[in-house]
């Protein structure tokens, strides 16, 4: 049931043109498909064709004009090789589907009124028979009949009339850029000419009523092109770009040919509905799915084992972008916290796999943070080797090589080594080898020279009991015992298992090792605390100077789990510096503020060998964060006043960082005022960042019930605000309380669990809350099983994904070991149980 890399095959047949026509109906939409197709010379002989197609009632098959009697089997249609002719002939199928009742989100369903489509992965064999793979590309034209005022497809306009339009895109594609849309909606538009003079029409599409909440969503489409014109040359190629905001989305968006389409929490926001947090994550991913049109639709994946290829690569480019946006050193703090959280507990479990995997049972449980963030990693360390000027030049020739392609992770190492010169066989092993690399350094000085010896070590994943070295960039630099910088930022390579580098120097420097996260890589050295403090007051590198309190902060959490050890100036000194120091941005000082996280620290002490206890965690934790209240709080009253914004609401990053300093500061001061401040900051609040920011610090301290009343009362109608509702109160509820909490809420008459947002902010939620998920009666294991069982026959997808809750696992004391066990034995063993689901849980038990 698997599919391996290895077995990779060119198409039989070549498409030369699709032509569609959609006849609407909830239940009983008629998609007709003229396909006209050509033996492969690439796969010699004469074939079978056998197209992809999984509940479709088919209607009518012609070959070449001539009705053929054929019955599809449960996921597709073979034309045996004796039926077909061997030159360029025409296929015409007519199937029956319905929307309506399609609740895995997948294909063409409907979403409170509205049609639309997601088809990545494999979503475009649920619409018609279809060679439903990314190498099979072909342009579509497309005819849409429905008495719904807007229709959408991809490309450009080709015309339209009472109950119908036509699109036609002229750029070959896979079937899984495809995109139909239909509903009453109205349009947020803006005119856009690209740098060589090309007119385009940008609308986003909204339900009635949403349209004053796209602006900030447009605005950074504009951005977007532009940037994408100016940093990597790349035009947009359409005389239209249409985005859709749908409420019923298995994930974020999907970058659709020239019809992207998103979930509407991604798009849309005004001050009072949307968080600062949303505002940045809305500007990413609209640059994320616009970046694709280059990475991802002219050039995509020969196959889904290349899924890194566009999408390591598109988050790359979108990190890049806000880090242009916003700020460089800022952006890359927050996508090492997100690297860490996802994927480094993804690559330390029983779900580790390669960036580019070799095998998959079901191809949409490999969206994953590996293959999109690390995958993202691996490209920062690839320009890091070669240099600016390298990559500029690489991705020059893989853009004029491969546009058109479906390429490989092979075809693109090559372009780095003919653009470069430089020799990327071992480099590669970042792409087939999963797991995070562990390297642990050793100093030496005898007066004259010092010495850094480096050992990496490589460790164990499912599947791949060794690995070899990995060329690991670390980007160092020296500071003298005065702060002073001695060796500015030099890049060394390793590529051996164990590897020392010297240095001239008079007297026994600071390292800062592995500045901006120069490799995803977990650096293993006993520093001392007045090291640490050392560098968080003086490293030049920001990254490294919030890592080194990161550190302090971690090393002292340990040893307060462990051996009972309290926070002592050390820590608190060096907090107050920076809490309180005024030439550092407010979004950094807000981000040196912010406590280890709790899932963070079971796996740091997992690390180390140690037995994470996450109740203890919890309390040990908020013993640490009492203490930083009582040593920074006479201060905070005026750190709090000072922050304040006058004037009306900017998303801008200047006032985020602001709001984000003076939230944490409300959060400390709410530890020591019975919530008083965060109480009048609630209803004082004229944005949501600041409604949301004093709720939370009123939740966190078991307060907040007449705040939770006055917010649902105000936005029960807003599902993205609701949403955060859901959310909130289980994430930051007592660890006791949080699956009683959440039971609770699903029994709320707005839980609509059939709605993904809806269902993650509830379950999701659950699981996000270490110590309530983790809770020792394994009720948290329960509760998330149950629903995960409940919606995985409705939507597998979305069951699976959060299936992930449970791959932490192994971390764990036998007790907890033992509930988990049971609950993905009982997944297991349930009857209908989906292959995505299946897999997950498969994998999880070592299986
Ligand atoms: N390509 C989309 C993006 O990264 C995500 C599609 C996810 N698809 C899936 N089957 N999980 O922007
Ligand atoms: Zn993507």
């Amino acid at each position: 049931r698997a599919v391996h890399l290895s077995d990779y095959q060119p198409f039989t047949h070549i498409v030369r043109d699709v032509a569609l026509t959609f006849r609407l109906a909830p239940r009983a939409t008629r998609v007709s498909a003229t396909l006209r197709l050509a033996p492969n010379p690439a796969r010699p002989g004469h074939h079978d064709l056998r197209l992809d197609g999984e509940n479709l009632r088919l209607l009518s098959l012609r070959l070449d004009g001539q009705p053929l009697d054929l019955t599809p089997d449960a996921t597709g249609l073979t034309i045996p090789a004796a039926l077909l002719p061997s030159a360029p002939f025409t296929l015409h199928t007519e199937v029956e589907i319905s929307p309506e009742t399609n609740t895995a989100l997948e294909g063409l369903y409907m979403s409170r009124g509205m049609y639309c489509t997601q088809c990545e992965a494999e979503g475009f064999r649920k619409i018609t028979f279809y060679p439903d793979r990314p190498d099979v590309m072909a342009p579509f034209r497309v005819r849409i009949e429905s008495d719904l005022p807007v229709l959408l497809s991809n490309g450009n306009p080709a015309g339209q009339g009472a109950g119908w339009a036509e699109w036609v895109d002229p750029w070959p594609k896979p079937a899984y850029l495809f995109a139909l849309v239909a509903g009453d909606l109205v349009a947020h538009s803006a005119p856009f000419t690209t740098a060589s003079g090309r007119a385009v029409a940008l609308n986003i599409w909204v339900r009635p009523g949403d349209q004053d909440r796209c602006a900030y969503a447009m605005d950074s489409l504009i951005r977007s092109m532009r940037w994408d014109e100016t940093a990597y040359g790349r035009e947009y190629d359409l005389d239209v770009f249409n985005i859709v905001a749908v409420d019923d989305f298995n994930m974020g968006a999907m970058e659709n040919k020239g019809l992207n389409i998103f979930n509407s929490k991604f798009v849309l926001a005004s001050p009072e509905t949307a968080t600062d947090d949303d505002f940045a994550r809305i500007e990413a991913i609209i640059a994320h799915e616009y970046f694709h049109n280059w990475t991802g639709n002219r050039i995509t994946c020969r196959d889904w084992f290349q899924l890194c290829l566009k999408e390591g690569l598109t988050v790359f480019r979108d990190q890049q972008f806000s880090g242009d946006m916003r700020s460089h050193a800022v952006k890359r703090i927050e996508d090492v916290l997100l690297l860490r959280a996802r994927q480094f507990r993804e690559d330390g479990g029983p779900l580790a796999h390669p960036v580019r995997p070799d095998s998959y049972v079901e191809i949409n449980n490999f969206y994953t943070a590996t293959v999109y963030e690390k995958g993202a990693e691996v490209i920062g360390m690839l320009k890091r080797l070669v240099g600016d000027d390298g990559y500029a030049r690489a991705l020059d020739l893989y853009f004029t090589r491969h546009d058109g392609d479906a390429a490989t992770i092979e075809d693109w190492l090559a372009v780095f080594q003919d653009a470069t010169g430089r020799d990327l066989t071992q480099f590669k092993r970042w792409y087939t080898e999963a797991g995070t690399p562990r390297v642990k350094v050793w100093e030496d000085w005898d007066g004259e020279t010092y010495t850094l010896t480096f050992e990496q070590e490589n460790p164990p994943t499912p599947g791949q009991p060794e690995k070899g070295a990995k060329v690991i960039p670390v980007a160092l630099g020296l500071l003298n015992p005065n702060g002073d910088e001695v060796l500015p930022t030099t890049v060394l390579e390793l590529t051996e298992t164990r590897q020392s580098f010297r240095f001239p120097a008079a007297a026994r420097p600071v390292p800062s090792i592995l500045r901006g996260f120069s490799a995803p890589v977990i650096l293993d050295r006993e520093v001392s605390p007045e090291e640490r403090a050392f560098l968080l007051a003086h490293d030049t590198d920001p990254f490294n100077r919030w890592e080194a309190g990161r550190a302090l902060a971690k090393d002292l959490l340990a040893r307060m789990v462990t051996d009972g050890a309290s926070p002592g100036p050390d820590w608190l000194d060096a907090v107050a510096r920076v809490t309180f120091d005024d030439t550092l941005d407010p979004a950094f000082r807000a981000l040196a503020l912010r406590l280890p996280g709790e899932d963070d620290m079971a796996a740091t002490l997992h690390g180390a060998g140690i037995t994470p206890d996450p109740a203890r965690i919890w309390s040990e934790r908020r013993r640490m964060a009492e203490a930083l209240a009582r040593h920074l709080g006479p201060r905070l009253p005026a750190l709090i006043d000072a922050l304040a914004e006058p004037g009306p609401f900017t998303p801008d990053a200047r006032a985020a960082g602001r709001r984000a300093l003076r939230i944490a500061a409300l959060s400390l001061m709410s530890r020591l005022d019975g919530g008083r401040a965060a109480a009048t900051a609630y209803r004082a609040a004229n944005n949501m960042t600041e409604e949301v920011g004093a709720l939370v610090c009123l939740l966190e301290n078991g307060l907040g019930q007449e705040e939770l009343r006055l917010f649902e009362t105000r936005w029960s109608a807003d599902r993205n605000v609701m949403d955060k509702w859901f959310a909130l109160q289980i994430a930051h509820a007592h660890p006791d309380q949080a699956v009683a909490t959440t039971d609770r809420l699903t029994r709320h008459p707005a839980f609509d669990w059939k709605n993904p947002n809806r269902f993650r902010s509830v379950i999701g939620a659950l699981s996000a809350n270490h110590a309530g998920f983790h809770h020792a009666s394994g009720g948290g294991y329960r509760l998330v099983a149950d629903w995960l069982l409940r919606l995985d026959p409705l939507n597998p997808q979305t069951a699976a994904r959060m299936s992930t809750a449970f791959e932490t696992w192994p971390r764990y004391d036998a007790d907890r070991r033992a509930l988990v066990a049971a609950e993905l034995a009982r997944m297991a063993a349930t009857p209908g149980l989906s292959r995505d689901l299946g897999e997950m849980v498969g994998r999880m038990r070592g299986a």
